[in-house]
């Protein structure tokens, strides 16, 4: 028997003000998108913004349905629309913000696991590590390097041939 590990570090920063200028500006951004989004049931509105490699940005929102499962995430929306606009195009960073029924955000959130497999995909197809950038509104912001960091031991396409 073997024992393995798995560890990787991120870093947290106290606020925006500590982000590089090119940093602060797509978590503006995200921030911004976040009230497009249409989320009545939850009233959960979640923002994400990536600059691609060409210098171009995409942003998604979180889309719900009556019928829930139909919803989809802001991170999974701003995916599909950078593959459909520039297919194959890398994206340099993303960033994530929210904010939900009492509160503008004061917290990172995180990318849920669905969302996670697609990020983690999007690396693999375009073979470059997505930075993402995470901050509510106000607070801590985490920087995490490569999202399929939050997806350790995962399941790829390799193990489909
Ligand atoms: N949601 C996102 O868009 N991104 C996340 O990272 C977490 C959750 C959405 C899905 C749903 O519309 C609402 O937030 C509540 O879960």
């Amino acid at each position: 028997m073997k024992k393995k590990e798995h560890s990787f570090s991120f870093a947290e920063y106290d606020s925006i003000d500590d982000l590089s200028t090119e940093d602060a500006d797509l978590l503006l951004q995200a921030r911004q998108i976040s009230s497009s989004a249409y989320a009545p049931y939850s009233q959960f509105m979640v923002g994400a913004a990536a600059l691609l490699e060409n210098g171009e940005t995409v942003k998604g929102t979180n889309q719900e349905n009556a019928s829930y499962p139909v919803g989809i995430c802001a991170e999974r929306t701003l995916l599909a629309a950078a593959g459909t606009i520039f297919p194959g195009m890398p994206i340099e960073a993303m960033a994530i913000s929210y904010s939900n029924k009492s509160n503008s955000g004061d917290y990172p959130i995180l990318p849920c696991g669905m969302c996670r497999q697609a990020l983690m995909e999007f690396e693999d197809r375009t073979q470059k590590p997505v930075r993402l950038i995470l901050g509510g509104h106000t607070g801590h912001i985490f920087i995490i390097n490569r999202a399929s960091d939050l997806l350790p031991l995962a399941f790829t396409g390799k193990e489909l041939k």
